[in-house]
């Protein structure tokens, strides 16, 4: 599977939000195949520099070299987005211009089989985008109790009768039915409205690889580290595919950007808000039609940008 079966997705309104300079530095914390990371290195030229963040090591071994032509400009780390100030810190950096977060699986982790995220084609129940460090979904599952796994369908997937759904995967785990993706996808498609508009699977699939990954856990501990790796007038810019996760990076970008709650008429702030970012999207951006039909990926993407703002 090529690097470049993965197409960067919003790739000119992220670069426009970035706004990459000349010398600057900026960190990529889900490389990936590295698409978006080679723009913002053609922008900043030929002393700008990136930092190249990603659990996948495959990834990072596809990025590198992608991004070789840019020699020593790029460096590369093998770790999650939640330990980005660490990361930094044993880098020398102590604050960067720009920080890229591009959630979820890129197509390249989605498309190969032996990974486990997709039913299309059999594969083992891993679903694991760090396969170094994390624990596959094979040695999950059997740990979970049926409300928890009731309770993941239900709120990561929206999975309709999620309850049945859980009891289901479960009578097939406890039958030995449930060797890989394929009889997953069978387990949860029994008993599933016929002429549902998509599998029954999809849903749940989504659901268990954000269980996983522990995605949102991941997503909340950047937020809550901003503006920290942040220069003053440094960007951040997210690119989300879920509606929890936009929710997040939506409250998360107003709080930083602090509100201030005094009554009104009061001739100075006296509430204490302080305002550390400034929003650069009002309302998530979202891709044209052109874009989704040439990349289905992009039909739910929700990109938020803010800048850090003087102390
Ligand atoms: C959608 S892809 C990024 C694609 C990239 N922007 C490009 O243009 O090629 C997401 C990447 O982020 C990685 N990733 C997801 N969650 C992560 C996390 N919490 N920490 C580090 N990397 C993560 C995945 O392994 C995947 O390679």
């Amino acid at each position: 599977v090529g690097a470049l079966s993965h197409q960067p997705v919003l790739l000119a309104p992220t670069i426009e939000l970035l706004a990459p300079r000349p010398g600057g530095v900026y960190v990529d914390a889900t490389l990936g195949a590295g698409g978006h990371a080679a723009a913002v290195l053609e922008r900043s030229g030929p002393d700008g520099r990136l930092l190249g963040v990603d659990r996948d090591p495959r990834a990072l071994g596809l990025a590198a070299e992608r991004l070789r032509a840019f020699g020593p400009r790029v460096r590369l780390a093998h770790g999650r987005m939640s330990e980005l100030p660490a990361i930094l810190a044993r880098e020398g950096l102590s604050s960067v211009d720009g920080l890229l977060v591009d959630l979820g699986v890129s197509s390249m982790q989605l498309d190969d089989p032996g990974r486990g995220f997709s039913f299309q084609a059999d594969g083992p129940l891993d679903m694991r985008m760090d396969p170094v460090r994390d624990e596959p979904l094979a040695a999950l599952l059997p740990r979970l109790s049926e409300d928890e796994l009731a309770r993941a369908l239900a709120d990561l997937g929206e999975v309709p009768r999620a309850r049945q759904a859980a009891r289901r995967i479960r009578a097939a785990l406890a039958e030995g039915r449930l060797g890989g993706t394929r009889e997953l996808a069978r387990a949860l498609g029994e008993g599933a409205r016929a002429g549902a508009r998509i599998h029954p699977a999809t849903r749940a699939f989504m659901a268990l690889r954000l269980l996983v990954n522990d995605e949102l856990g991941e997503l909340d501990s950047l937020l809550a580290s901003l503006p920290a790796p942040l220069a003053v007038g440094g960007r951040v810019v997210v690119l989300s595919f879920h509606s929890l996760e936009d929710r997040r990076v939506k409250q998360r970008l107003l709080e930083l950007e602090g509100r201030c709650v005094c009554p009104a008429g009061l001739p100075v702030c006296r509430c204490g808000v302080q305002t550390r970012m400034r929003r650069l999207t009002r309302r998530a951006l979202r891709a044209e039609q052109a874009e989704i039909e040439q990349n289905p990926r992009a039909r739910s993407v929700r990109l938020r940008a803010a800048e850090r703002l003087a102390a």
